[in-house]
């Protein structure tokens, strides 16, 4: 993997770019907040709501970059700072059991964009009107392989441009997902739909590769790249591949050992965090979830990343299930959404998240966002919004606030209590799982929070007033089961968080020093690896 200033020289020639914004850095990265579109299904060009889709049919909607580019203040209004879209090139036609190529990732022509989209133009113009709102674009990649439908293994190589012939193909085998070997070789896809494996390991298809992608980086002013089946292509492809794109690469690599996810840092600068995501959802996902496997996750993981600032955090994809698709409990998804946002990493939200959509597994996932008339004023909706803003505050506090890993400070049966940040601009996280019918109480340590004796804090989520007490000590009800995240209550002046807050509960702080403290997670916070 390249580092930034390596970047910087080795596209010296290809900066300044065609909008006069500079590629973005892994870097700067760090510092935004992503917003996952379906193009397919964010909006259309004449923002028509009344068309059915049912993501059953798993056929086109009508989704376009002209319909995205008219609804970009409905995402920005949420605070996210960028824009995930779907593959963009040209796909296979047809419709079959496995369905169409609506979501984009059944490519058969890199060099021309998918016509169901948009026009060439219109990609242009949808990253000029991201750049001049001051936000990025990320574009979703698959280098894995092509598609092909009709008959499992029988591929007429000659629909693939470039690729048009078997010589830049694995032959056909089945992927056992125990061997490596085999899910870097082998085929994706079914009996029907054929994802045909590309030798990426060859230089002839290296090079059309990076090629490609640096002429679509310059064309679109692409700014970061998704990269779709990462770890389905050799490891020894991306760091070419990565030069050759000069921004940064989220890597899917869709698995929940974090022993197992992590390496790949050495080779894309940041991947989608899958570890943490399966810990969130179990724990969230009912009063019964289990928190101590969240703990050990994300203990392992700290262990093992190179770098969690550069993960993606998510707690939805087009690829999961839905949250509300285990619970329709609001407080349940508050805790999970908050946790996501608030912990290390680049937060990423699937479309139709901030509307508690509950589609279940994929093609479910994958509901049309018109049908929801985008309102802004929902609950989920206004949530993600402060997170998004207590985020952009803590970072513009503490500019290492970034790079100091969050962790566990106390934990029960129910509850975990997470810290990010240095002394003085620290955000406590307290998450519970009881749902929305009963409440918790937690009370913490001055040694565990970081709060000073008698401090000023402010829960952001309800701009409710809370004081630690003469011993730095703190006891906090979560109230219908709803988190609650603390912050410095000085750090958010003119900040226009809570303006006005709520008077402080007299029982909030009192039985702190008279209780015994809490267990105090030991954890050395200068630890990175
Ligand atoms: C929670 O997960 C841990 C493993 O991480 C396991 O040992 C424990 O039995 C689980 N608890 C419950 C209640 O399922």
């Amino acid at each position: 993997m390249r580092t930034f200033g390596q970047a910087l020289l080795l596209l010296a020639g290809a900066l300044p770019r065609q909008h006069g914004v500079a590629a973005l850095s892994a870097t700067e990265w760090r510092k935004q907040s992503i917003y996952q579109v379906v193009t397919d299904r964010f909006a259309r060009t004449d923002l028509s709501t009344t068309a059915p889709c049912n993501p059953a049919d798993q056929v086109y909607c009508g989704g376009t970059w002209r319909g995205l580019i008219s609804k970009l203040d409905y995402i920005q209004g949420m605070g996210f700072t960028a824009v995930w879209i779907s593959p963009v090139v040209k796909q296979i036609d047809g419709n079959s059991k496995d369905g169409s190529s609506y979501h984009g990732y059944w490519a058969q022509d890199i060099w021309a964009v998918n016509p169901a989209f948009g026009t060439e133009a219109d990609l242009v113009e949808l990253s000029a009107a991201l750049h001049a709102r001051g936000m990025y674009l990320m574009v979703d990649i698959v280098t894995n392989h092509m598609a092909y439908m009709g008959c499992g293994a029988c591929v007429d190589y000659s629909q693939f441009n470039p690729f048009s012939s078997a010589s830049y193909f694995h032959s056909h085998c089945f992927i056992d997902y125990n061997s490596q070997t085999l899910v870097e070789v082998c085929w994706q896809g079914s009996d029907i739909v054929s994802l045909p494996d590309l030798r990426t390991e060859d230089g002839s298809v290296r090079r059309i590769w990076n090629d490609w992608i640096t002429q679509m980086i310059s064309k679109y002013s692409i700014d970061g790249l998704r990269v779709d089946s990462a770890k389905h292509v050799e490891t020894s492809f991306w760091s070419s591949f990565s030069d050759a794109a000069g921004v940064y690469l989220l890597g899917e690599v869709f698995h929940g050992d974090p022993l197992y996810v992590a390496p790949y840092q050495k080779y894309l600068d940041g991947v989608a965090d899958y570890p943490s995501y399966y810990g969130i959802l179990r724990a969230f996902q009912s009063p019964s979830g289990n928190i101590s496997q969240l703990i050990a996750t994300l203990n392992t993981l700290r262990g093992a990343a190179q770098d969690l600032s550069l993960y993606g955090s998510f707690l939805e994809n087009h690829d999961v299930e839905r949250f509300p698709s285990f619970t329709q409990d609001k407080a349940l998804a508050k805790n999970a959404i908050a946790f996501t946002m608030l912990k290390d990493g680049i937060p990423i939200n699937y479309q139709g998240q901030e509307q508690h959509y509950a589609g279940g597994g994929t093609p479910r996932n994958r509901e049309a966002l018109w049908s929801s008339g985008y309102p802004t004023s929902s609950e989920l909706y206004t949530w993600i919004t402060r997170l998004n803003q207590m985020r952009t505050r803590a970072i513009a506090q503490d500019d290492k606030y970034l790079s100091y890993n969050s962790h566990p400070i106390y934990s029960d049966e129910h509850t975990i209590v997470m810290r990010k940040g240095y002394p003085g601009s620290q955000v406590v996280g307290i998450f519970t799982n009881v749902g929305s019918s009963s409440s918790a109480t937690v009370t913490l340590a001055s040694s565990a929070t970081g709060f000073e004796a008698n401090q000023a804090l402010v829960d952001v989520m309800s701009c409710t007033a809370y004081a630690t007490d003469p011993n730095g000590g703190l006891a906090v009800t979560l109230a219908n089961g709803l988190p609650r995240v603390l912050y410095p209550t000085a750090r958010l002046a003119s900040s226009g968080i809570c303006p006005d807050l709520t008077a402080p509960s007299p029982t909030s702080t009192s039985d702190a020093a008279c209780t015994p403290a809490a267990v105090d997670i030991t954890f050395n916070m200068e630890m990175t690896s």
